[in-house]
């Protein structure tokens, strides 16, 4: 079995700067910078070829440097780019890397502004033989919308990554997704704006299992919903397409040395749509555990898409 994943999403530079701590407003500190690619939906590409899925990557890049190395890269990895060239400048992020590998980002989208729902559309064949198709929301709501209408009428499993949390999620964007992967803060903002709850983020973890499953279950009720919790691991929920499982689970999460958080969460996301395109004869609940893997093992390396481990190495660290 080779399903291919899709993904539909933004490339950025990264522009990092790695201190002993995250600058407070209006603090200088020293540090050291390194560049490298980086953006969700590349990271989230990148992830999913190395654990091992064909991948196929739908984007927009500028016609400089930037969009020199996304179309080098892509074609190291074996990931077939299907770029639509902008005007803009490609896509750039400065991130700010501190103690135990947390970090601030601001990003500039540049060209992943660009991406037009026209040009999915060009993509139709493309998306249309995926078995797994992802969009996040660092590219416009229409582009990613319109991918993962198509992903629906060719029966394709439909992930919508809802990151980062400040772009707000249409609800009809929502209803397309068979599979969301927010993470607690994302939960929180989700269940703000359509399910009219006001939990705090950081009060997300400590919630029963069954408070979680029913919040879920109100967010997306015919869906899966898997809300991560960094370290701890994630917290899945299923709806009424998923009924061969217990109705929700929590997964933990493998002890990581952390040094360089950034692109976790794409880990994750790659990680579960290369399995779930790969694996269908394997519980859901089994690949969320390799995603938690190679989440883990990905932030023991430094960079965003760079630090995406394959699928033998996450095997060599934390064995079957
Ligand atoms: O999720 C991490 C990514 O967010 C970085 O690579 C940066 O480009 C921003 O898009
Ligand atoms: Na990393």
């Amino acid at each position: 079995m080779t399903g291919r994943v899709a993904v539909v999403g933004s490339f950025n530079v990264d522009h990092v700067w790695v201190a002993a701590s995250l600058p407070r407003p209006g603090e200088t500190l020293a540090g050291d910078y390194r560049s490298g690619p980086g953006g969700k939906g590349f990271n989230q590409a990148i992830a999913a070829a190395r654990a091992g899925a064909p991948t196929d990557f739908i984007c927009a890049l500028g016609d400089d440097a930037g969009g020199a190395l996304a179309r080098a890269l892509a074609h190291d990895d074996g990931i077939a780019l299907h770029d639509m060239r902008s005007d803009a400048p490609t896509g750039t992020a400065g991130i700010f890397v501190g103690e135990a590998g947390g970090n601030s980002i601001v990003i500039g989208p540049g060209a992943n502004a660009a991406l037009t729902p026209a040009f999915v559309d060009a993509q139709r064949a493309v998306i249309a033989r995926a078995a797994v198709v992802v969009v996040q929301l660092e590219s416009p709501l229409d582009a990613i919308t319109q991918a993962l209408r198509i992903a629906r009428g060719a029966g394709a499993v439909r992930v919508l990554n809802p990151a980062p949390a400040n772009v707000a999620v249409p609800a009809e964007l929502l209803a397309l997704a068979d599979v969301i992967t927010p993470n607690e803060t994302e939960f929180a903002a989700l269940l703000d704006a359509h399910a009219g709850e006001r939990i705090d983020a950081t009060a997300i973890a400590a919630l029963g299992d069954d408070t979680l499953h029913a919040l879920c279950r109100r967010l997306l009720p015919h869906g899966t919903v898997v809300v991560t919790l960094g370290a701890a691991g994630c917290f899945v929920s299923h709806g009424a397409r998923r009924v061969s499982e217990a109705e929700h689970a929590r997964v933990p999460g493998e002890r990581a040395d952390a040094i360089d958080t950034t692109g976790a969460g794409d880990a994750f996301n790659g990680a579960l749509a290369a399995s779930i395109a790969l694996g269908p004869g394997c519980s859901l609940n089994e690949q969320l555990r390799f995603a938690n893997r190679y989440a883990a093992l990905s932030t023991e390396r430094a960079g965003a898409a760079v630090a995406m481990p394959t699928a033998a190495q996450v095997q060599a660290r934390f064995g079957d």
